[in-house]
């Protein structure tokens, strides 16, 4: 088969890799891709964006199967130009899309189909929110609608700080609010591969959002991960099988956009059971990175299976993975680019390329997460010990990384 990844991410070149293991594999094309998928795939150099002329590569290379990464791409319609014609593809049409697209539309479908989740209103002018927060008192959730790379959200502890996080979402024209209550509890990702009212879960996977050890300073993407997750054990996905991720699907079906592709639900256990944070309409990154290495039965296979309605085979290795992304300084509030980054060679793991281009030969940083290191071990301290040594043979002056992914769960007893 002829199969296409469409991004550039870290997430792509997992997805990536995944797909050139398959034995159904025969040419894998990346667009665009990095300078780490050019190793496993032809770059085309058409932006993830470019929808039609996505679709024009697709018709004339006769692509057998496309597998979309990004949520722009999605949110813009990808999915419903290929199907419009007739090329295979797995991803949500824009309708469905918008589980991530509009924070408005995932929460009030959650509230009609009585999916658990934080209670929450919509506002679109400061005063009105502002007026909320004071009543409602901290700590309180604040949340940006529409697409933000995962960095539009402010979790307030003060009254003052959600204040702050209004102005500045209120800066922004057009913009409008999603306010939480705030949700306590121990926070996972559980992704599923979905085509209508079929949900097959794949391995759980726990990610680190704050830029800062210990869980301090903004939010981000994802600053490291690890997979599985032992404290979220079988009973614990099967109740989020059985009151989110299904009816989340059975829902988009009775609305009339059935979902097919990666659902992500963003996940907390509190003391109410599992409730939804948020979901996403594509694969976690950085959470396809170390859940997808983990994979042994075949990814491809897997996604033909749940398009033509039938059961994925799905089999995991049991060691652990555990990644650390390295990330620009600055990031997430801003962040440079044109860093040379060695030794990436050395390293004993798996090095995804987040944020990297190749210039003039040499490997350089080029935005907000560069790269993604992982390793896989029996244990979490084994994999977390492994991948903080191998990350030390990174060589770039510009690029830091946190120093805790994994510890505090290993404290709390994951193995
Ligand atoms: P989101 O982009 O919606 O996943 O939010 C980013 C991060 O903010 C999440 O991964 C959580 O750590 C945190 N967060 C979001 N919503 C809530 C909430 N209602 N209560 C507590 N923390 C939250
Ligand atoms: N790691 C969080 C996300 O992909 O949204």
């Amino acid at each position: 088969m002829k199969i296409l990844v469409i991004g550039k991410g870290g997430r792509e070149h997992a997805l990536a890799l995944a797909a050139s293991k398959s034995d159904l594999c025969e040419t894998l094309y990346a667009a665009p891709g990095n300078p780490g998928m050019a190793e496993i795939a032809t770059l085309v150099a058409i932006d993830d964006g470019k929808v039609n002329q996505l679709a024009d590569f697709a018709e004339n290379e006769g692509i057998d199967l496309t597998i979309v990464g990004p949520e722009n791409a999605l949110a813009d319609g990808i999915v419903d130009e290929f199907q419009a014609r007739g090329l295979k593809i797995f991803g949500p049409t824009q309708a469905a899309a918008q589980v991530e697209s509009s924070k408005d539309f995932a929460k009030g479908l959650m509230k009609k189909h009585n999916i658990p989740t934080a209670g929450y209103q919509t506002f679109t002018d400061y005063d009105k929110a502002a007026a909320y927060v004071k009543e409602h008192g901290a700590p309180i959730v604040i949340k940006e609608n529409g697409l933000k790379a995962g960095k539009g959200v402010t979790v307030a502890m003060s009254e003052d700080q959600a204040l702050e996080a209004l102005k500045v979402a209120f800066d922004l024209p057009d913009n409008s609010v999603v306010i939480e209550d705030y949700l306590e509890g121990f926070e996972f990702s559980l992704i599923a591969l979905v085509n209508a009212d079929r949900v097959y879960p794949l391995e759980c996977a726990q990610d680190h959002k704050q830029v800062g050890d210990g869980d301090t300073g903004p939010n981000t993407g994802g600053m490291g991960s690890y997979s599985p997750v032992k404290k979220i054990t079988p009973e614990l996905v099967e109740e989020t099988m059985e009151t989110i991720m299904k009816p989340m699907a059975k829902a988009l079906v009775e609305e009339g956009c059935p979902f097919t592709g990666f659902l992500y639900g963003g996940l907390m256990v509190t003391d109410k059971g599992v409730q939804v944070i948020e979901f996403n309409a594509r694969f976690g990154d950085p959470e396809a990175e170390v859940i997808l290495c983990r994979l042994e039965s075949d990814f491809v296979q897997a996604i033909l299976d749940v398009m033509d309605g039938k059961e994925p085979k799905l089999a995991w290795t049991d060691q652990v993975s555990h990644g650390v992304v390295l990330a620009s300084d600055g990031y997430p509030a801003s962040s440079t680019k044109g860093a040379v980054i060695e030794g990436v060679e050395k390293v004993d793991g798996l090095v995804y390329h987040m944020g990297t281009k190749l210039d003039d030969g040499a490997l350089k940083t080029n935005g907000g997460r560069v790269l993604m290191v992982v390793t896989l071990a029996d244990k979490l301290e084994e994999a977390m010990a492994k991948t903080y040594e191998e990350i030390k043979k990174v060589d770039c002056e510009k690029l830091f990384y946190r120093k805790d992914i994994g510890r505090k769960d290993l404290e709390n007893g994951e193995e």
